[in-house]
């Protein structure tokens, strides 16, 4: 992609530092556009743009900005989600480390145009460096008058702008994968444990100590900039039309080369694998991807021809764009142990809050442990369905979802993958020796015992 078309992090060397991002435009063209029109207007440059939230949702970020209550007297907040813990996911900390002042411009812009006081930027307490980086981006804007009370000699409005400035808060995550779910942020930022918050009332309405708060991902708000520099008309071009602009889409597992990639929407996700990460090591065939992160709907190796990187593109396929971060897997891979592996990492991760979550999640990891030590039988792989099922949509927070799906789909798609371990295990058994533990199992059947592990 030729660095015109980068919009978010675009090849100019040092671009971390403030003079090189100033001398390349920063704080400039973007901030005077804007602060020359009505808060709305700039709003609604946003929603025209069609921009879509970088986060998990692909939700469309104007009209949720529209969503904050108006008037002059409201407290307001807008909190930056930088918690990045899906696995297979690490873009934003691409932007922390090389273009951090974007997305401390973009912050501007959004406050502005929300007419928010205060701003915050909650990143992963394990992005350690990245944090030091984002901190010392955030110093650097304030000495230059470009963030807090300066901002109002720095950027005098003109037109119909307003007179106007923010403060910005980098604060560090508490190092749990459900404090990046947008409630937990709030309750994690606040000082208090990590939960979700029954919704509604929803963020714009009852966010941070209660005030309206609008939630956006790193990468959503580091394109304000880019959105307001080449106006909406020319950003709503870029990719697809249902989801414009760039995207960063990692990509990981078997490839030769595992990186970042900003691409326009819409790459095939074939170029992604081949033409950007260089292909499969030992050109072996591929046996399963995951596209948005490890909570997506995998695909097969063979459903990959054609498949565009977009959320309705993925939709169409029956997956999801979620972060993009793009999981490949080859053809040696055992299917039914890294689902054991992803089903793990969602059960240590449930909070804990919603039984179906809590137990379901365990119940998933230890029927896939039978399936992986060769103790299943196909009732298993039903019952791994069935418990997926019961999770879905019962529970506070869409970590019940991201725990369900790849399970759901993986049994789903890749069913010789589990029928292959179920009936391995047939044959290792001496046949009426083990008797099903399962209330009414009248009839003998032949798995190993402990069925159901307890500890
Ligand atoms: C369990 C869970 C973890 C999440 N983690 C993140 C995260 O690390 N970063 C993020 O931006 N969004 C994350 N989200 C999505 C956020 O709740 C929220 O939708 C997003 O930050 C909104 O930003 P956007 O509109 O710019 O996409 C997570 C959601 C769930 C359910
Ligand atoms: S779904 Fe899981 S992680 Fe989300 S609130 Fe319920 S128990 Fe917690």
């Amino acid at each position: 992609m030729s660095d015109t078309q980068r919009l978010i992090l675009p090849n100019i060397p040092n671009l971390h530092e403030i003079d090189v991002y100033v001398k390349n435009g920063g704080y400039g063209d973007s901030m005077r556009k804007a602060f020359s029109m009505t808060p709305d207007a700039v709003t609604d440059e946003v929603k025209r743009s069609g921009l879509r939230g970088r986060g998990g949702a692909a939700f469309p970020t104007g009209l949720k900005w529209t969503f904050m209550p108006k008037g002059p007297d409201k407290k307001r907040f807008l909190l930056i989600n930088g918690d990045e813990s899906e696995p297979g996911s690490f873009k934003d900390r691409q932007i922390f480390e090389f273009n951090p002042h974007q997305m401390i411009e973009g912050m501007l812009l959004a406050a502005y145009a929300m007419q928010v006081r205060h701003a915050y930027v909650y990143i992963r307490g394990e992005y350690g460096h990245w944090i030091k980086m984002v901190q010392k981006a955030v110093d650097d804007a304030y000495a230059r008058g470009f963030i807090g009370p300066k901002m109002l000699e720095t950027f005098k409005p003109t037109g119909e702008g307003v007179p106007y400035s923010v403060d910005i808060t980098v604060h560090k995550g508490a190092g749990a994968y459900i404090v990046g779910e947008e409630s937990a942020l709030m309750n994690s930022l606040e000082g208090q444990r990590g939960y979700p918050r029954v919704k509604p009332p929803f963020p714009a309405n009852f966010g941070l100590w209660g005030n309206p708060t609008t939630i956006n991902n790193v990468e959503t708000i580091a394109n304000i900039p880019a959105i307001i520099r080449i106006g909406a008309e020319a950003y709503s071009q870029i990719g697809e039309a249902k989801h414009p602009g760039t995207l960063l889409l990692g990509v990981s597992g078997h490839v030769n080369r595992p990186g970042i990639y900003e691409v326009p929407s819409g790459t095939l996700l074939t170029d992604m694998i081949y033409k950007y990460a260089q292909g499969v090591p030992n050109d072996k065939k591929i046996k399963m991807v995951i596209p948005g992160g490890s909570s997506m709907p995998p695909l097969r190796g063979d459903q990959l021809e054609g498949v565009k990187m977009d959320a309705e593109s993925l939709k169409a396929v029956g997956s999801s764009i979620g972060t993009g971060g793009i999981m490949v897997m080859d053809e040696d891979t055992d299917i039914p142990s890294v689902l054991q592996r992803i089903s793990k990492f969602y059960h240590h991760e449930s909070c804990g809050q919603c039984t179906p979550c809590r137990e379901g999640t365990g119940w998933l990891e230890k029927i896939l442990k039978r399936v992986n030590a060769g103790q299943a039988s196909q009732a298993d792989i039903q019952l791994l369905e069935d418990v997926a099922k019961n999770i879905e949509g019962r529970t506070i927070c869409a970590l019940g979802e991201a725990a369900a799906w790849p399970v759901k789909f993986t049994v789903q798609r890749f069913p010789e993958e589990f029928a292959k371990k179920v009936s391995a295990t047939r044959e290792h058994l001496a046949p009426n020796k083990v008797h099903s533990l399962r209330q009414g199992g009248l009839e003998p059947v032949q798995i190993n015992v402990p069925l159901i592990e307890r500890n």
